[in-house]
């Protein structure tokens, strides 16, 4: 089986740190032009320069750009569009996980949570699906999370965001189908990145980062947390044309954790 991406472009949200960096990395190491989106300058900088020691011959983009916000979103594709001449991969990743009791939970954090997530796949599809439909070839793969289909108490506003992003996917695979613009989500569990380490940082417990990283792994049906390259991995299969006729599908990276399939 092959599975490259010479000749396409993509973009990553949320790029500069853990999965969204993985994927892009694999992206561009697999032949593709790559544009990674997150807010801060610097760690894109970074992120940009590991990116180009793993590929060569393709185009790198760094772009700041906030997500959550229509205007950035446009400015963003219009310079990816003018950089590479066409999108034709799109990964929503970009998140962050904002969580409590549902009744705690005020309007503006739902807002927020909404506008980081589910915005952002509405904003950025609504710009770059056209294209894809008109070329006849696009992936666009959501970053959720496996609370999507199966909340837990205290999740809220996370996975009402998710499985809102979930039942988007789905209906745009619909759409997209006819134009060979396949549409898919990927569902993490736990998987080791910057956001665990900041985890680690704050919960401060008694232990190396490895020590806690391995306990978080024994709830874990497979006895560890994920790596970062293993679902870079997935993603790179569903942008590429190894996975034709994979659509609609919301597909579990965690070990298998989730309780439902
Ligand atoms: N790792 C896990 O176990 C896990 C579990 C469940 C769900 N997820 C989901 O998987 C995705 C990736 O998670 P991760 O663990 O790789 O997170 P991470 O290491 O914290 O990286 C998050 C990335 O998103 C960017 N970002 C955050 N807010 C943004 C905004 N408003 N606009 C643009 N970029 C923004 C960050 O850069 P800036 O801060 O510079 O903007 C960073 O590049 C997220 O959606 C997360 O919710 C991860």
């Amino acid at each position: 089986m092959d599975v490259r991406l010479d000749g396409k472009s993509a973009i990553v949200t949320g790029g500069s740190k853990g999965l969204g960096l993985a994927i892009a990395k694999e992206f561009a190491a697999s032949g593709a032009n790559v544009a990674i989106l997150a807010r801060d300058q610097s760690s894109l900088n970074d992120a940009k320069a590991e990116i180009e020691k793993v590929a060569k011959g393709v185009k790198v983009l760094a772009i700041s750009c906030d997500v959550s916000k229509a205007g950035p979103i446009e400015a963003a594709c219009k310079q990816c569009n003018d950089a590479f001449g066409k999108v034709d991969i799109f990964v929503n990743n970009a998140g962050q996980s904002t969580r409590g009791p549902s009744e705690t939970i005020t309007d503006e954090q739902w807002q927020a949570d909404l506008d980081l997530k589910l915005f952002a796949q509405i904003r950025f599809c609504r710009i770059l699906m056209p294209q894809m439909k008109q070329r006849k070839w696009g992936r666009i793969i959501s970053v959720l999370n496996i609370g999507a289909k199966a909340p837990g108490a205290d999740s809220a506003p996370t996975s009402v965001s998710r499985a809102a992003q979930m039942a988007l996917t789905k209906a745009m695979s619909m759409e997209g189908a006819p134009h060979n613009v396949l549409v898919n989500s990927l569902h993490v569990g736990v998987i080791v990145s910057d956001q665990i380490k900041r985890r680690f940082d704050r919960e401060r417990p008694n232990v190396s980062f490895e020590q806690y990283v391995a306990d978080a792994g024994k709830g874990v049906p497979m006895g560890r947390m994920g790596k970062a390259e293993e679902f870079a991995n997935v993603a790179t299969f569903l942008a590429s044309d190894a996975a034709g006729y994979v659509t609609g599908c919301a597909i579990n990276v965690d070990g298998g954790r989730s309780p439902v399939v």
